[in-house]
């Protein structure tokens, strides 16, 4: 009984989002949703994901995060990022001051290319532009590594993503489409497990809300395993038996734009520990 009406609140929260066609009634939407499903969490808490579920988890991650397993990795992305091209330059010419606070204007909606433009596509756009080859997008020893670092520069930054424009609003809808939409042969959405399952465990973990899902990327897996947003999305996939699709396709980036500006008002911090 009460799974299903949980369930009919997800196709709410799709449905009426539609009926009123804007992603900030959306946004509003989900927070009432999740202030009334979780009313002792704080909105900002709502960046620990699952974590914020769990106090034995949460002081956990507190003590694990004072002197990171993974600080040698970020490290390392501090390298690449200040290392200089051929041409001199460094990726800081790239961004608007010098890459501080910028990755939570990401994803940008490019009406030129008339596509969503992730962080990690700005960087290879940057790498283009000064003559360089790109890296692979969802490769972990180059674009994970960099970003790990490169994000860290907009530590705190309130994710604060646009959608602006016809086409923007069609990327931002079909990511949220992708969200809510059943799929795989468990045939469940990734609604079906942040919204209408949040807080209840699934094998040992518990289901974190969709609220504050993009902020905090890339994350270590057990201090060590440094898991990408996209990577996060192909083992969700994974879980309903789903086919992943590729990293950096429209898809999976038109989702991180509908799931980034969804998060809009929170504080961004990358390199985080998860479990
Ligand atoms: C079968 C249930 C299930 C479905 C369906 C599912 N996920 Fe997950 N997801 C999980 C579990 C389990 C975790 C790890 C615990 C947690 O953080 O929620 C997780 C974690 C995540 C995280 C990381 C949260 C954090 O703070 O580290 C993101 C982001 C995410 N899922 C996105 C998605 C997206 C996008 C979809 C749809 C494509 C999806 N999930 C579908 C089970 C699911």
């Amino acid at each position: 009984m009460k799974k299903i009406a949980l369930a009919l609140l997800s196709a709410g929260l799709m449905m009426s989002a539609a009926a009123q066609a804007g992603p900030e009634e959306d946004r509003k939407q989900l927070i009432d949703f999740y202030k009334s499903k979780l009313p002792t969490v704080k909105f900002d808490d709502m960046v620990y994901g699952a974590l914020a579920l769990d106090k034995d988890a949460k002081s956990q991650y507190d003590s694990i995060m004072e002197f990171p397993p993974f600080e040698s990795v970020v490290e390392g992305g501090k390298q690449m990022w200040e290392k200089p091209f051929k041409n001199g330059k460094t990726f800081s010419s790239c961004f608007p001051n010098g890459g501080k606070n910028v990755a939570g204007n990401y994803p940008v909606f490019d009406d030129k290319l008339n596509k969503v433009v992730t962080f990690e596509m700005a960087i290879n756009q940057c790498l283009r532009d000064n003559g360089e080859a790109e890296f692979k997008l969802g490769d972990v020893n180059t674009m994970g590594i960099l970003t790990a670092y490169a994000r860290t520069l907009s530590d705190g930054m309130k994710m604060s993503v646009k959608v602006q424009g016809a086409g923007a609003l069609t990327a931002y809808e079909a990511g949220k489409r992708h969200y809510f939409q059943r799929r795989g042969q468990l045939n469940f959405a990734c609604s079906t497990c942040h919204v209408d399952n949040v807080g209840n465990r699934i094998r040992a973990e518990v289901l974190s809300p969709a609220l504050g899902q993009a902020t905090h990327w890339p994350a270590f897996r057990a201090g060590e395993n440094l898991v990408t947003l996209q990577t996060r999305f192909r083992q969700c996939n994974n879980q309903v038996r789903a086919v992943p699709l590729e990293f950096g396709s429209e898809e999976y980036n038109n989702l991180e734009y509908y799931m980034s500006y969804r998060d809009n008002g929170l504080p961004l911090k990358a390199s985080v520990f998860r479990k």
